[in-house]
């Protein structure tokens, strides 16, 4: 019986690594009350493994106000110089349970380790909290202008590695970045709610208590048994 295995991990960033999410998060409703609409949590749902300019669309969109594409720049600017505020003063603190660990455990097994990241500021996040060199590739919102749920940020970040996507697992906290992974032919760790990344190869709360032992396990499979 042949075993197929997986070879490396591709991470999501904000939301799975570190606790940056809710910063995106803020930052963008603070660019709305400016503009002088609300925007809430579940509306900010749909904005999670996004880019920087198509959040934006999607926000004027919900507030109903057009701008022209200059405007737009600066917005989007705008709304970043906010989230660089918030994230000034990231340290180690800002991973989020059990990340540092999982990281660690597969580099010391061997695994290959990838960013694939939508955000422009996925470098400066990974170095204030330490952790860049346990990367040996980063893909990021600078590597493509393909937000996801296009796969194009994984299928770099696979290239990187120098993997296939079946020989890869994402681990994201987007319901976007599940469809990317499906799409790009990836297997998939859903990080968070069980319903909203219910599309993924397993879905769990947080990394906590996820190391290489669990994902051996749920991703190791026989791909042919003979039957003697
Ligand atoms: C993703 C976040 O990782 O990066 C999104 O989930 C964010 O909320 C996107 O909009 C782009 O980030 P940045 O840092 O380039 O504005
Ligand atoms: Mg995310």
């Amino acid at each position: 019986m042949e075993v197929n295995t997986f070879k490396g991990c591709i991470f999501d960033l904000d939301g799975v690594i570190v606790d940056t999410a809710h910063f995106h998060y803020l930052a963008w409703k603070k660019l709305a009350n400016q503009l002088g609409f609300d925007f809430n949590e579940l509306q900010n749902e749909a904005l999670k493994g996004v880019s920087r300019k198509e959040s934006l669309e999607y926000l004027l969109h919900l507030g109903g106000l057009h701008f022209s594409e200059v405007e737009k720049l600066e917005l989007a600017e705008s709304k970043n110089s906010h989230y660089i505020d918030m994230i000034s003063n990231l340290d180690e603190s800002a991973l989020l349970p059990g990340a540092k660990k999982l990281l660690l455990e597969l580099k010391d097994a061997g695994y290959k380790i990838a960013l694939g990241s939508a955000s422009k500021n996925a470098r400066p996040v990974l170095e204030s909290t330490g952790i860049l060199p346990l990367f040996d590739f980063i893909a990021d919102g600078n590597s493509t202008s393909k937000s996801k749920p296009d796969p194009a940020v994984f299928l770099i970040a696979a290239t990187g590695i120098q993997l296939l996507p079946c020989e890869c697992i994402v681990l994201e906290d987007a319901q976007k970045g599940i469809e990317a992974a499906i799409k790009g032919g990836f297997l998939s760790l859903g990080v968070g709610d069980e319903i909203a990344l219910g599309q993924a190869d397993h879905v769990v709360p947080n990394l906590e208590n996820v190391n290489v032992n669990t994902l051996q396990h749920l991703y190791n499979f026989p791909i042919h048994s003979t039957i003697s």
